[in-house]
């Protein structure tokens, strides 16, 4: 019997109210691991009420001491590493990912409670004398209402990020969880409560975008929402916030350069940028999965990376040996196959690129890690986001050919450079348009750095103290003192 998940509004599990529920399944085998309240808007309402009266009434924020506040996130933390195998496992059966993965995630979800936790004492605003006669103050307030809107490669990380940064600012929260991958999520409520979160702060409603997360948009009484997903729901969710002029964030994806130039170390530059595309089956929103190689180590490279995917074990994710899992959803397992054969049309095929054959993997969400050689940075496998495990790799000559091709992309989150020469590293970095780039390294996303978007990949920043800054706004108080 598959378990009947509830939703968390104002302290209570409920249904959806007219009854509908969705499935939720194991990627590793399709088989319904539970069911998730379809949520709609009245559902949403009922929650939006209570965060906004939580608010408005100040029971929450500026009701509870910042102490409090940052002692109930540290606590938090205490919580998950002490579920932490439990909420491992979890993770690994609803989005795939193989359990090492898992419980990393999970104790950084973990550090992101007590990062944040210490931050709710250290919100500090500013003063200005003008003159003997006036001054003015800043004042850092919470947003009020906050809303986030999550995707399934990282349930539970993605979720904390926002709300943990949210609780150390004063926001009340709604968490609208991915439909693929619900499960963590709805264990926040839990831990949040033991914790000691007053009820009425948080709320989470399981459901599909248009119908439970569009309305958390619309909505006049939220302030702001915090989004990570695909740049098309990223576009819609700035046209829907226009009308309320909602503050948002949006952390959408990207088609990432990673660049090896052939003064690096090539083991190292070969493991980093085959790992910057084929980790957690490629489902990163900054995988290095445009690799530019310069000419002297093109073909080294390309034998490097297709020997790199043929080595990686697919399984099952529950199994420590396994080192990639299956896709999230049959639906992305298509999408990547379809991408996979338009990059047959479009460039050499150098490694893997077809269905996994073991009859241990049919049933499951599986594609193998695939290497695209000789590919056109024009070619729509080097312009679109895949977010599965295809590689596709473009030679260059020169610096200035690298970065121009490196920057033609409409995406700008990340890019990954690899040099032991330090002025071309860091000319490099310069030149590059993304939010975040790496230097001799590839992925690491420390919750201390601010993790935002050029371009089309984002507006405003999760992580870092910017994480907790964009739940907050400024009040300029003026003093006259004559
Ligand atoms: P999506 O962007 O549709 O979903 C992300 C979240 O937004 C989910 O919670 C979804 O329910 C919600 N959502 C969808 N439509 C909405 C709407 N109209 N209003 C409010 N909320 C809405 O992503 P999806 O469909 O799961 O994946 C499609 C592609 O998006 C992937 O292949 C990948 O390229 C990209 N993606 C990027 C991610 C990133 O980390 N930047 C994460 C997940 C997907
Ligand atoms: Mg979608």
């Amino acid at each position: 019997m598959a378990d009947a998940l509830q939703n968390y509004i104002d302290g209570k599990w409920l249904d959806a109210q007219d009854g509908e529920r969705f499935d939720v399944f194991n990627p590793a085998t399709g088989e319904v691991i539970a069911t998730a309240p379809s949520s709609k808007a009245s559902d949403v309402e009922l929650a939006i009420d209570s965060a906004r009266r939580t608010f408005d009434e100040g029971g929450w924020w500026p009701g509870t001491t910042a102490r409090e506040r940052g002692r109930i996130l540290l606590n938090a933390a205490d919580i998950v590493r002490r579920e932490s195998e439990r909420l491992g496992q979890m993770e690994t059966l609803d989005s795939g990912k193989p359990i090492g993965d898992a419980l990393s995630d999970i104790e950084d979800v973990a550090y992101m409670f007590e990062y944040y936790g210490g931050w709710a004492t250290k919100i500090e605003g500013d003063v200005q004398h003008l003159s003997r006669d006036a001054m003015f103050m800043v004042w850092k307030e919470p947003m009020g209402v906050a809303a986030g809107i999550t995707p399934w490669n990282y349930p539970m990380m993605m979720a904390t990020q926002k709300l943990a940064a949210a609780f150390a600012a004063g926001c009340t929260f709604i968490l609208k969880p991915p439909e693929q991958t619900p499960l963590t999520c709805l264990e926040l409520p839990k831990i949040l409560e033991e914790a000691g979160l007053p009820t009425g702060v948080f709320h989470v409603l399981t459901g599909f975008g248009e119908t439970a997360g569009a309305p958390l948009v619309a909505s006049p009484k939220v302030d702001k929402v915090a989004f990570t997903g695909s740049r098309e729901v990223g576009k819609i969710i700035m046209r829907s916030g226009a009308d309320t002029l909602k503050r948002v964030t949006l952390e959408l994806g990207g088609k990432s350069p990673n660049i090896v130039f052939a003064d690096a170390d090539p083991a190292e530059a070969f493991e980093g940028s085959a790992n910057g595309v084929f980790w957690n089956q490629g489902e990163i929103c900054s995988a290095g999965t445009r690799v530019f190689v310069e000419k002297p180590l093109y073909e080294d490279a390309i034998n490097a990376f297709v020997d790199h995917a043929a080595r990686i074990v697919l399984g099952d994710p529950v199994d420590g040996s396994t080192e990639m899992g299956p896709l999230v959803s049959k639906e992305q397992q298509d999408r990547v196959q379809g991408y996979i054969e338009t990059g047959k049309g479009e460039a050499r095929l150098a490694g893997q690129g077809s269905r996994p054959q073991d009859p241990r993997l049919v049933g499951g969400y599986f594609v193998e890690p695939t290497v695209f050689a000789d590919v056109d940075n024009h070619a729509t496998i080097a312009r679109e986001e895949i977010f599965g495990p295809v590689m596709s790799v473009i030679p260059f000559s020169k610096v200035e050919d690298v970065v121009a091709m490196a920057n033609d992309n409409e995406y700008g989150l990340a890019a990954a450079v690899w040099t032991r020469d330090i002025k071309k590293a860091m000319r490099t970095a310069q030149a590059i348009r993304a939010g975040i780039v790496w230097i001799n390294d590839t992925q690491p996303a420390p919750t201390e750095m601010p993790w935002g978007g050029y371009k089309q990949s984002g507006i405003g920043h999760e992580l870092g103290k910017d994480g907790v800054e964009d739940f907050l706004e400024r009040k300029s108080v003026y003093l006259n003192l004559v």
